[in-house]
């Protein structure tokens, strides 16, 4: 094939693609690839591979589908190390944090939050990451989100409307008019520029009542709905995701039976935010417990300056075996497949013939490894689209 590349050698190929569009984990070993126009053009025993216009050689090492990061805040200004710092010594997270960023990212120029979030989005793709979901949230003021929603789209096509992550400070004395404000004029500025709505449904933030109402709200407006739900305690947030037919409810962390069985039933997506709970020394969600109900799992870094600093998808792998009872196999899928699902995609997230050619060579002969060496860089290589953005194919 002209103007394709073949990828051979490959000691272990994760493909997730069982031919029958299954959520299971599948790779092939002593495998080979080939790239034609940014897609996946064949996958198969190295011995059987076509010829290339340009040949690469794994040398034995794993290749991967891109990570999916379907769950990530990175359009603010400041930091808040100082919060985390006090936490790990014995203070408790609390959703009024958030504040702190919303000040300093409405103070920050446009500049200033391009530069940061294309920092954060580099810093992203160099650990894997071809494919980011990105919310607003730290603007609350129509403007704010209108503008946080713009540069976001400057980055990916999976932008998720916020304006609903806490009351807005001008909004103390009437949190109900703030929900007009987010359902009526906040929301039709920000349409235009967002796939998703999305709601922090918790105490401290939104109740039940006002989280259906945003995410009914979003869908008349042509978006679809994702929620932040049970992330501090339990909750309505998953209940209100199942009836609102969500693609995604996210954290998970604390739920009762109930809860995982209206995440099962109504094939709500359990996105769980590992890097959260390691933030705010809450206990990890149980992975085990939604996957043995039937649920699907994403696992994604939730990336943001307050409760989960990370941008590595191989750091929530790592916990999610280590610590919520998930094989190798089953958090790699997740942290692939599953964001895919999260994110209602089927281009991105596996490697069958016709997807989009999106993928990490590792430093290591398998998958295993983003969990048995934590912390140490193994993304050697990454490719989006077929296109080499990060990394080196030579060792
Ligand atoms: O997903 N839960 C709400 N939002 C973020 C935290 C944001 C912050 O603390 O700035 C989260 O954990
Ligand atoms: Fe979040």
């Amino acid at each position: 094939m002209p103007d394709s590349t073949l990828i051979t050698n490959i000691g272990e190929l994760v493909t997730n693609d069982d031919d029958d569009g299954r959520p299971v984990f599948t790779a092939l070993s002593d495998a080979a690839l080939v790239i034609a126009e940014g897609q996946v053009a064949w996958t198969g025993p190295a011995s059987e591979a076509p010829a290339a216009g340009e040949v690469v050689d794994a040398r034995g090492r794993a290749v991967l589908p891109g990570f999916v990061d379907s769950h990530a805040h990175l359009v603010f200004a400041g930091e808040r190390s100082a919060e985390f710092a006090a936490r790990m010594a014995g203070h408790p997270y609390q959703a009024g944090g958030i504040l702190t960023t919303v000040r300093a990212t409405r103070a920050a120029s446009d500049d200033t939050l391009r530069e940061n979030l294309r920092r954060l989005t580099a810093e992203m793709a160099r650990q894997g990451t071809t494919t980011l979901e990105c919310k607003s949230g730290y603007g609350l003021t129509v403007a704010d989100e209108a503008r946080g929603l713009a540069l976001a789209g400057e980055v990916t096509p999976e932008v998720t409307y916020l304006g609903a992550h806490v009351v807005a400070p001008e909004f103390a004395g009437d949190p109900a008019g703030y929900v007009d404000l987010v359902c009526g004029p906040m929301l039709a500025a920000c349409a235009p520029h967002a796939r998703w709505i999305d709601v922090f449904c918790e105490t401290g933030a939104f109740g039940a009542d006002a989280a259906t109402a945003i995410l009914a709200a979003g869908r008349s407006a042509g978006l679809a709905a994702r929620i932040h739900a049970n992330q501090l305690g339990p909750g309505p947030g998953v209940q209100v995701a199942a009836e609102a037919g969500a693609a995604s409810a996210d954290h998970c962390t604390y739920l009762t039976d109930a809860d995982v069985d209206a995440l099962v039933s109504a094939q709500v997506v359990a996105t769980l935010l590992p890097g959260a709970e390691f933030g705010t020394r809450h206990a990890y969600p149980d992975a085990r417990r939604l996957l043995d109900a039937g649920a699907t799992v994403a696992l994604a870094t939730d990336c943001n300056p307050g409760s989960s600093f990370t941008s590595s998808m191989s750091f929530c792998i790592a916990l999610a075996v280590r610590d919520m009872g998930m094989t190798t196999q089953e958090a790699v899928w997740s942290a692939t497949a599953g964001g895919a699902r999260a994110l209602r995609r089927t281009d991105v997230g596996h490697l069958g013939v016709g997807a989009r050619a999106d993928l990490i060579l590792l430093d290591a002969p398998s998958h295993t490894y983003l969990a048995y060496r934590p912390g140490v860089p193994l993304i050697a290589a990454v490719w989006q689209s077929g296109r080499l953005i990060a990394g080196s194919v030579t060792p």
